[in-house]
């Protein structure tokens, strides 16, 4: 089931904002790109799951780059829509999930790769938190990695109006568990579109 006032808050910002105008626009993704393809080459073929994608340029990029089993999980339809817009005929190739990415069925053992730039630090109660680390711990096969990136505890404490919840990789992975093994951390920090800047942590984990 989706939170109604989550999704609208959402759409309603992707039907009034152009692309290029939220402060996690980035033209092309270097980070999440450059650790996918380290830590999951296109050549293995794996299935790759954006979690929040929103509108991002990084499922064109890794289509661009070899990957063919793409997923772009989102609670926004709207911003889904643009998205497969922009994409044209390649949008067919890939699957859309409209979800909250905290209280859906998605299938068990059936990633190789979950990525998450900016959608985790939306989390602000642990109970959710707990979801979202249940569906991931689900449907991330065994040795599937983890690229995931939040604000660090230098970043913003709100983004698009919503309260964030900040973290570094020690943070992380005391919410993932055990069953996560830290690859790899390191610090971004991006440049919104308003010429301000923001600090990012991202991390690699592997599920053991
Ligand atoms: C700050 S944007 C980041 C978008 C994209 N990952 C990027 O880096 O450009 C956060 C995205 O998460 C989505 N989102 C927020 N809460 C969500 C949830 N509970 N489940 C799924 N998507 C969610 C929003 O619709 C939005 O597209």
């Amino acid at each position: 089931m989706i939170n109604p006032d989550r999704q609208s808050h959402w759409n309603n910002l992707y039907a009034t904002k152009p692309l290029d105008a939220v402060s996690w626009y980035q033209l092309k993704p270097e980070k999440s790109l450059e650790l996918i393809q380290r830590f999951m080459p296109a050549e293995k073929n794996p299935s790759v799951i954006d979690v929040g994608g929103g509108a991002s340029t990084l499922v064109d990029h890794l289509r661009a780059a070899g990957y063919e089993s793409l997923s772009v999980l989102d609670i926004s339809e709207e911003a889904l829509t643009k998205t497969r817009t922009r994409l044209g005929p390649i949008s067919e190739h890939i699957k859309w999930i409209v979800a909250d990415v905290t209280n859906t069925e998605l299938p068990d053992n059936a990633y190789d790769l979950w990525h998450d730039r900016a959608v985790f630090h939306f989390l602000v109660d642990p109970e959710e938190q707990n979801r979202y680390v249940h569906q991931l711990t689900r449907s991330l096969k065994p040795g599937g990695i983890l690229v995931i990136s939040t604000f660090a505890p230098d970043g913003p404490e709100k983004c698009s109006g919503l309260t964030v919840s900040r973290h570094d990789c020690v943070d992380l992975r005391r919410i993932l568990g055990q069953q996560f093994d830290l690859l790899l951390s390191a610090r971004e920090i991006h440049q919104t579109p308003f010429q301000t800047v923001q600090a990012f942590c991202y991390c690699v984990f592997r599920k053991c």
